[in-house]
């Protein structure tokens, strides 16, 4: 939990003034979040748009403004955990089931800072279960089809109840075990008719990767280019 503050409150130093904010989900997000709070009350002035209805419920209740998402051309920066994250900055997200509206606030933002605790970092992609997000229509046809490409895949529950995205749809958790090419398989997965988006971000997406560790140690990565 301290890593994941960490890494949160030092994503929080790269606000300014007159930012818009993109707001992710999660519980190393909740901390930005929180720290965003403090900042709005000694006087930073931001408006923000937020990736799930929680993360919007928590900004509210900590005074943070809230922009609708029709109001605004494009985003400044967002701040984000991620499930995963490999040596090139590519990510596994999802694990809140917000990964579509996570994914279209990355999309429009200038820049993504990603921050985690230092036991998302990892090789290779595909330990964690990839998240997918699937209509609920025929979604026995879906998984059969998600089968071929190589994965086991469990419908998300919580407890007995079938766990709901935002926007109303499933998610299928895909153990691949090792994704050794995640763009392609973004891509075949996503010509599926039925899924709707996947937890594979593209590191072109990703500015900067904030990974905080058990002894306080706070590493801000930028990508190597070449
Ligand atoms: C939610 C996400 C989260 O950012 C991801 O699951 C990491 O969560 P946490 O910060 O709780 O470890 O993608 O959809």
């Amino acid at each position: 939990m301290e890593a994941k503050r960490l890494a949160a409150e030092k994503a929080v130093t790269y606000l300014q003034n007159d930012m818009i904010v993109g707001l992710g989900t999660g519980s190393t997000t909740f901390w930005a979040i929180k720290k965003i709070g403090e900042r709005v009350q000694e006087g930073l002035n931001i408006k923000a748009v937020a990736s799930s209805e929680h993360s919007e419920t928590l900004a509210r209740q900590l005074n943070i403004p809230i922009v609708a998402f029709n109001e605004i051309r494009n985003i400044d920066v967002t701040i984000d955990g991620a499930d995963e994250v490999d040596k090139n900055f590519n990510l596994i997200k999802g694990g809140g089931g917000a990964l579509l509206r996570e994914k279209i606030l990355v999309y429009h933002s200038k820049q993504f800072i990603v921050v985690v605790d230092s036991s998302k970092l990892v090789v290779h992609l595909g330990k964690y279960p990839l998240p997918i997000e699937i209509v609920p229509f025929a979604s026995n046809l879906t998984l059969s089809r998600l089968k071929t490409l190589g994965c086991e895949s469990v419908i998300r529950k919580n407890d007995d109840k079938l766990f709901k995205t935002d926007n109303g749809n499933l998610i299928a958790d895909c153990h691949f075990n090792k994704i050794l090419d995640p763009q392609s398989l973004d891509q075949q997965l996503r010509s599926i008719p039925g899924v709707v988006e996947t937890g594979l971000f593209h590191h072109n997406l990703v500015t900067i990767v904030i990974a905080a560790y058990g002894d306080g140690k706070v590493n801000v990565m930028t990508k190597v280019s070449g």
